[in-house]
């Protein structure tokens, strides 16, 4: 089956003003917002266990963001134009009392006057605990990290011998708090989790889940990563489209990383995240926003902006958007589409760090 190419469409205005538009002409729609740094897996192409150990140091919890804080500049980004907002870790769900995070967040109000898409990106192990809490608080939806159903594929991946039934019964939590449509994230990596990706499709179908397949990044340095290792989207399109028939369906917004796909049989919808083989930095929209206050304007880029000194010196309103707006206007990171052996050596900000 061919590979469909991206619809282009253009960006639709926001708000009463028109966006801020980056050098590239993109607008901040989508802000994810880290959490912690601390995550209680070791994922494999992620915080692999021989480099974060024990010992390793997180960052103090002075150095982390407040609730208010984080607030502040969320609802400063929303004046901006963003309409959606993802809590990442790390691990989010092991920041204490994140429920009260999420109901500050779920306030906060477009300039339209809309609600904004809340939603968060979790390893699943602690939602059995928590869906219902965040569900109360105004989550909207989730995205759970599951790499494969079998159990020694999975307990190898997540680098903690964390069983695949947990976080399968996390999933099912996160339904009955009606968190919903759930996104089951998989990242492939070649000869550890290919043969899984079938098993996965034929889950998801059944659990109306929408799986979507990554291809392994060379986010960060310390997964080791080699172009090797990754798993086309077109190949992983192949191997589902043998089994179960699938036809190319649009994006349901401009800048969506996934490319998606439904079966014929009309039973769901399967995505693929191609961000190696093909990139879409062209229409991409996202802020990210560490633990520690620094602004990312791509998920691969060495630094950021420190936005924690100004908001604890004060900045705020429209200060703050000032700043932010500032930033986002000189933004030309296109990382993806540059990709080459000499990039891949450059310094950069490991996932868990940034939010991923
Ligand atoms: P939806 O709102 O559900 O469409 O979410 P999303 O597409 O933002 O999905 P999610 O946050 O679950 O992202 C899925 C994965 O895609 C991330 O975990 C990353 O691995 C990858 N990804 C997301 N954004 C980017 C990006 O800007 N660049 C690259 N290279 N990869 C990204
Ligand atoms: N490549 C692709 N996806 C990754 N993730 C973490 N590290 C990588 C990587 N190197 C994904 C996780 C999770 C999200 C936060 O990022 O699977 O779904
Ligand atoms: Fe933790 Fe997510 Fe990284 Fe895995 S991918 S180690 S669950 S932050
Ligand atoms: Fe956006 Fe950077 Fe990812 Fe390209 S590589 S899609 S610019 S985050």
């Amino acid at each position: 089956m061919p590979f469909a190419p991206r619809p282009g469409r253009p960006f639709a205005p926001a708000g009463r003003v028109p966006p801020v538009l980056d050098r590239l002409g993109r607008p901040a729609r989508d802000l994810r917002i880290s959490v912690t740094d601390r995550c209680n897996f070791r994922c494999t192409y992620c915080m692999p266990k021989e480099i974060f150990g024990p010992d390793f140091a997180f960052l103090p919890r002075s150095e982390v963001l407040t609730f208010e804080e984080i607030r502040q500049l969320a609802e400063a980004f929303v004046e901006l134009g963003v309409e959606k907002l993802r809590v990442t870790g790390g691990e989010p769900l092991v920041r204490r009392d994140l429920p009260v995070l999420v109901g500050m967040l779920a306030e906060l109000r477009t300039p339209a006057g809309d609600a904004v898409d809340l939603t968060l990106t979790t390893n699943g192990s602690a939602l059995r605990r928590l869906a219902g809490p965040l569900a109360a608080a105004g989550l909207g939806r989730v995205t759970v990290s599951l790499d494969s159903l079998d159990d020694d594929v999975f307990r190898a991946m997540n680098g903690v011998d964390f069983p695949v039934a947990r976080v399968l019964d996390g999933v099912a939590a996160a339904r009955e708090a009606g968190l919903a449509p759930i996104k089951v994230n998989m990242v492939v990596k070649r000869d550890v989790n290919e043969a899984s990706i079938l098993p996965m499709a034929r889950w998801a179908r059944d659990e109306d889940v929408i799986l979507r397949c990554i291809e392994y990044m060379d986010v960060g340095h310390a997964n080791g990563w080699r172009l090797d290792d990754v798993v086309p989207a077109a190949e992983i399109v192949a191997a589902i489209d043998a089994e179960l028939p699938l036809e190319a369906m649009p994006a349901n917004y401009p800048g969506e990383v996934a490319t998606r796909w439904r079966y014929r049989d009309g039973a769901g919808e399967v995505g693929v995240i191609a961000s190696v083989t093909r990139p879409f930095c062209g229409d991409c929209t996202r802020a990210r926003v560490s633990a520690e206050g620094r602004l990312y304007t791509c998920l691969f880029t060495g630094d950021g902006h420190d936005l924690r000194a100004p908001l604890r010196d004060g900045t705020a309103g429209a200060d703050l958007v000032a700043l932010l707006a500032g930033i986002w206007g000189r933004r030309d990171d296109r990382y993806s589409e540059l990709r080459t052996e000499a990039t891949t050596a450059l310094p950069r900000i490991e996932m868990y760090a940034m939010g991923g």
